[in-house]
């Protein structure tokens, strides 16, 4: 397999698990697993909760295009994305210049059960408009390099499957890179 150019970016809906499969394929890769959120809530010293309810969403918006701009120049990461991050066109421009975007597919249900496991996701606190913004962002999500479905799959086999698909990833980025 040729080296991967650039950052992996992981997106995906809310409880897909890109923060649980982020640090496993970060360590088989031999790269730093870097979490968006994370980096966020570092940045503000408090929690994306706390944003959204006493900033709003479009400030959260701003922040995430912000946070995403400064991780370019590092080292080849993988990089864990907030489920809305790849909706925003400016950031998908930065994502597709500075590496390659797999995203992680899981069923509307699925995702419903695991964002609310924890009370940490504002978006996730009404069944409905999760699932309209569910049906929203998979058009989004479907321009990711590479799609992989996580029902039925442990995180392991997840990152297996992402590893065997990346040499075909790389053939296209190379093409235009060079
Ligand atoms: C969001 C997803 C969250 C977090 C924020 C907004 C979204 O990240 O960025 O609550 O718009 O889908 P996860 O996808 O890691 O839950």
């Amino acid at each position: 397999m040729p080296p991967l150019k650039g950052h992996l970016y992981l997106v995906g809906f809310m409880g897909s698990g890109k923060s649980t499969v982020g640090p496993i394929l970060a360590g088989q890769l031999g790269r730093e697993f870097l979490d968006l959120d994370d980096l966020i809530e570092e940045a503000e010293e408090t929690d994306i909760p706390r944003i959204f309810d006493l900033r709003g969403e479009a400030y959260f918006r701003e922040l995430e295009t912000r946070i995403l701009a400064s991780v370019r120049d590092r080292e080849p990461a993988v990089v864990a994305l907030g489920g809305g991050a790849f909706s925003q066109a400016p950031n998908r421009d930065l994502i597709f210049k500075t590496g390659i975007a797999v995203a992680l597919r899981i069923p509307p249900g699925l995702a419903w059960e695991r964002s609310t496991e924890m009370d940490n996701r504002p978006l996730a606190r009404d069944r409905q408009q999760f699932e309209i913004l569910y049906l929203k962002r998979q058009p989004d999500y479907d321009l990711a390099d590479l799609k992989v479905g996580v029902l039925g799959r442990t995180p392991e086999q997840i990152c297996r499957l992402i590893r065997d698909r990346l040499g075909t990833v790389h053939r296209i980025l190379d093409s235009y890179r060079d």
